[in-house]
């Protein structure tokens, strides 16, 4: 059996709250990597309140699976990815990614990471389903998600402001049997 944990540039790795706290404090103060990632507007949240709310997420989330994203080379840890269960019923789960550390932008880690969680949503927890969204304004994203065999379903137009202009916000989502019909064209 392979390792579904690691990939061809990263692997998934557990979260410590302390270290994630103090790597989050750091990503946080990059503007534009919270602005792509996140619509409420950007804070700078010291390493304490990180920490507390990743463990008080924990404990309100507890169906989520949660995965640092390291890279092969250097074991180094550059963000983050979260699978949220929002129904068990209906084998449907949100994802949601960070690569906090803008130096490993646009080089295949987020794609990478993405497919491993894809992989880990299908083989190991049997899901039917996975959803994401974007904003607009974050074509990288748009396009590390199609790589990854995700597809756009929907817009929501002008749901969000930032810099006195209206975004869309795009709504994505892959099927189990779309994501086993790539893994049999490989
Ligand atoms: C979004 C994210 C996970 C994607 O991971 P990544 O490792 O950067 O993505 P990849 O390198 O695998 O793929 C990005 C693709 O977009 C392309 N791209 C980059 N900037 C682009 C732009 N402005 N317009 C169009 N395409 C762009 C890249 O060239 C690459 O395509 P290619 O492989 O054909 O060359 C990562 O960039 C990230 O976390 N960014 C900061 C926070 C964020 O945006 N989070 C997601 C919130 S929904």
């Amino acid at each position: 059996m392979k390792d579904i944990y690691r990939g061809s540039l990263v692997r998934l790795a557990s979260q410590s709250a302390d270290v994630l706290a103090k790597a989050f404090a750091n990503w946080d103060r990059d503007t534009e990597a919270h602005r792509l990632a996140d619509s409420d507007p950007a804070q700078l949240w010291s390493e304490k309140k990180i920490k507390e709310f990743i463990e008080k997420d924990a404990e309100k989330h507890s169906q989520a699976f949660r995965f640092a994203i390291h890279t092969l080379d250097e074991d180094k840890l550059i963000g983050s990815v979260s699978l949220w269960i929002n129904s068990w019923t209906h084998s449907e789960a949100w994802v949601g990614i960070m690569v906090g550390d803008r130096n490993y932008w646009s080089k295949g880690y987020g794609t990478d990471a993405m497919k491993l969680v894809a992989q880990y949503g299908f083989i190991e927890l049997n899901l039917r389903r996975i959803s994401l969204g974007l904003h607009s304004y974050n074509p990288r994203a748009l396009k590390s998600y199609q790589k990854a065999g995700f597809q756009l379903e929907g817009t929501m137009r002008g749901e969000g402001l930032r810099d006195g202009v209206r975004y869309d916000s795009l709504w994505m989502g892959i099927l189990r049997e779309e994501w086993l019909a790539q893994q049999e064209s490989k």
